[in-house]
């Protein structure tokens, strides 16, 4: 699949797009799920973190160590946060030769669009999980959850630029694994020039069961859970 304007091109955009300070909530949940602290710092690796707005909130409860395919998103979460270990990889594919207390995987888990894709990035949090520690997965949704949508957001940046856009989620073949959202993003710079982008991302959706079976299949013992805003969370232990 082409990458997404919003993770490439438009990347600079990102925290006008979705901003930093709507993620403290999520991060304060996701914190509640680390392990009881023993007085050390948790690691935490998180797979695709895209501009770093999670891990803006979460640093404050481990060190974390960030890994997003996209090079402009990886910039746009150093600028954020300067001091935490940015790395350029395939969350299906990635190894770093080393194991986490905790590994992570926010919203970004959705660009996993096949079984295979799935299974790929489940069998990378494993390989990255010391035994006993925790895996923490929140997509979106599952299939049984997904409700086809339209919404709309954006912010005004304290640089002068601002960025508006409507999303439209769809399922356009219900046989398959994956969805559609498509974004229109209306941009104004700072010396207001306006500029409109149609961006399309493909993303994934399985059944719950399927989550457990493959987490089970790659050594992690799961459950899923709901969060506040009746979202699945898939929580497992390393074995
Ligand atoms: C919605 S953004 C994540 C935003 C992030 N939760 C935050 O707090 O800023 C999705 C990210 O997933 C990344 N991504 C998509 N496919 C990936 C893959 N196979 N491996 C690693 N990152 C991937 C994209 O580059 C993008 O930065």
């Amino acid at each position: 699949m082409r990458t997404p304007l919003m993770y490439s091109t438009l990347a600079p955009w990102w925290p006008l797009i979705s901003a930093p300070a709507d993620y403290a909530e999520e991060a304060a949940a996701f914190a509640a799920l680390l392990p009881p602290r023993d007085g050390t710092s948790p690691t935490i690796l998180e797979l695709g973190s895209g501009g770093g707005n999670l891990a803006s909130h979460l640093k404050a409860h481990g060190t974390l160590t960030l890994v997003d395919l996209s090079a402009e998103m990886l910039a746009v979460s150093a600028q954020l946060n300067p001091e935490l270990e940015h790395v350029q990889g395939d969350m299906r594919t990635v190894d770093l030769g080393r194991r986490f207390d905790v590994v992570l995987i926010h919203d970004a888990v959705m660009y996993n669009t096949t079984p295979a894709d799935l299974r790929a990035t489940l069998a990378t949090a494993a390989r990255h999980c010391r035994s006993g520690g925790t895996v923490i997965i929140a997509p979106d949704c599952t299939r049984e959850t997904y409700e086809p949508d339209t919404t709309h957001g954006g912010e005004d940046g304290a640089d002068g630029r601002s960025a508006r856009y409507l999303s439209w989620s769809f399922d356009p073949d219900p046989t398959d694994t994956s969805f559609e959202t498509v974004y229109t993003l209306v941009l104004r710079d700072v010396d207001g020039t306006m500029t409109v982008e149609l961006d399309r991302h493909v993303e994934g959706f399985f059944q719950e069961a399927e989550w457990i079976e493959w987490l089970d299949a790659a050594g992690i013992d799961a459950r899923c859970q709901l969060d506040a805003w009746d979202r699945p969370v898939f929580v497992g232990t390393r074995r």
